[in-house]
């Protein structure tokens, strides 16, 4: 029997979250790990007894040190060419492909349990641009994620762009018609989109002509991660370390520490030996020999994890903050002041507002027209860009909504 609702996925990049909606009725966020409502998109090998482990579960195992390999961001994978590269996790020969798929029959096992019954119709979200400036990639990245629905057993699949329903989402809380820009800044992709909202359109089905424009860019909390702890972190294992003749260690190995989906990189044998022969690239061999125990223990994505927290406390407290690295080293740690973040950060928000400028101007609407700034998705939350994005629309109310379970929501209502 099929279930006369739609089934919203929001495979994102740091989290994903899912949420069923019947027509007329409210959507309703499925609990996907205990009571949580969201999950970390997250893979865990574990090669101690062979099983496989998701979200939370898959976190904790690695940060407990349990032997296996952890994958994360596995979005920022599609649309590259790493998406059908093969790599062997608990004796298997698999692809990131398989891999992402193998989170999906997740998703489509805990809905089933939820509802009681396997859900056939699925709205997928997508971000605005999977890959920027490059059409064919893009369109690889959604049929690649299209395949891994249907080889999961999903039936009827389509998809929404992520902006627009975070927009449907935030439409049910509007008691009038208002025209808002909707900012939905994620883990791997900032997405904007101009529409016309309000309790009347929302009745209609067709509501093409009230989205104005939509834009999007390749920048999210991932790569915010990435500048910080280069600039902070791996200076401590020898990031831009000027050898014995006066040059920088090559820094190839810091780049892959520091992006959560190219970690995973650096736990095969290949790696370990590139990175043991960069010795004598060092003046300070102990910095060398802190950076073998980080690959050889498999520190990667705790520091990666360890940064983002850091991140978001010097955020949420506009403080300085501390990436505390004692499980390398006793007393190891970094500094990350409030000033650094904002300051590291800028370039990258700059960017980002630009592309929620472009938004605007391509609806053809001036400031004084829109009603709100509507923001949703993890690092919208960030105290630093929000302050920019406020200074580059001066007036414009900002409105914090709900960071995690919008987007399925409102994938929900697009079915
Ligand atoms: N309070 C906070 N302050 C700042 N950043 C935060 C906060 N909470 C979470 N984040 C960041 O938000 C990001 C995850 O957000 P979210 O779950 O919305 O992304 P996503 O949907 O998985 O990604 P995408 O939509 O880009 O595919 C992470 O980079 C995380 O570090
Ligand atoms: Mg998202």
């Amino acid at each position: 029997m099929s279930l006369p609702g739609t089934l919203g996925i929001d495979f994102g990049t740091s989290n994903s979250a899912m949420a069923w909606a019947t027509p007329g009725d409210t959507a309703r966020l499925i609990a996907l790990e205990g009571e949580a409502t969201a999950m970390p998109t997250a893979v865990f090998y574990n090669s101690e007894d062979l099983s496989t482990h998701f979200g939370r579960d898959a976190v904790a195992q690695y940060l407990e040190g349990t032997e296996g390999r952890l994958m994360r961001s596995l979005k920022s994978l599609l649309g590259s060419p790493l998406l059908q590269e093969t790599t062997v996790v608990n004796h298997r020969q698999v692809s990131f492909q398989d891999i992402i798929a193998t989170f999906l029959a997740t998703l489509r096992e805990r809905a089933t349990r939820a509802l009681g019954t396997a859900p056939t119709r699925v709205v997928l979200g997508r971000p605005v641009h999977f890959v920027d400036d490059d059409a064919a990639r893009d369109a690889q990245a959604e049929g690649a994620l299209l395949q891994a629905a249907y080889s999961v057993g999903f039936e009827q699949v389509s998809f929404q762009l992520e902006p627009i329903a975070a927009a449907l989402d935030y439409e049910r809380r509007l008691s009038r018609e208002s025209t808002v820009l909707v900012v939905d800044l994620g883990g791997g992709t900032s997405d904007f989109t101009v529409v016309r909202l309000g309790p009347q359109r929302m009745q209609q089905v067709e509501r093409a002509h009230d989205v104005l424009a939509t834009t999007g860019v390749h920048i999210g909390g991932t790569d915010f991660d990435h500048r910080l702890s280069l600039e902070q972190v791996m200076p401590l294992l020898g990031y831009r370390h000027l050898g014995p003749d006066g040059r920088e260690v090559p820094s190839r190995v810091f780049l892959d520490l520091a992006t959560w989906h190219l970690i995973h990189r650096l736990s095969t044998q290949k790696a370990l030996t590139e990175a043991q022969a960069l010795w004598t690239n060092y003046a300070d061999v102990g910095l060398h020999r802190r950076l073998m125990r980080v690959l050889t223990e498999r520190h990667g994505h705790h520091i990666a994890h360890a940064v983002e927290q850091a991140k978001i406390r010097c955020s949420q407290f506009d403080s300085d903050a501390v990436v505390d690295l004692a499980f390398v080293e006793p007393a190891l740690a970094a500094p990350m002041s409030a000033a650094a973040l904002r300051e590291q950060l800028d370039a990258l928000f700059q960017r980002t507002v630009a592309c929620a400028r472009e938004c605007v101007q391509q609806a053809g609407l001036a400031d004084n027209q829109l009603a709100a700034i509507y923001l949703t998705g993890g690092s919208s939350a960030l105290r630093p860009f929000q302050r920019v994005l406020q200074a580059a629309f001066a007036g414009v109310p900002l409105v914090e909504g709900d960071l995690f379970g919008g987007v399925a929501s409102g994938l929900a209502y697009s079915g």
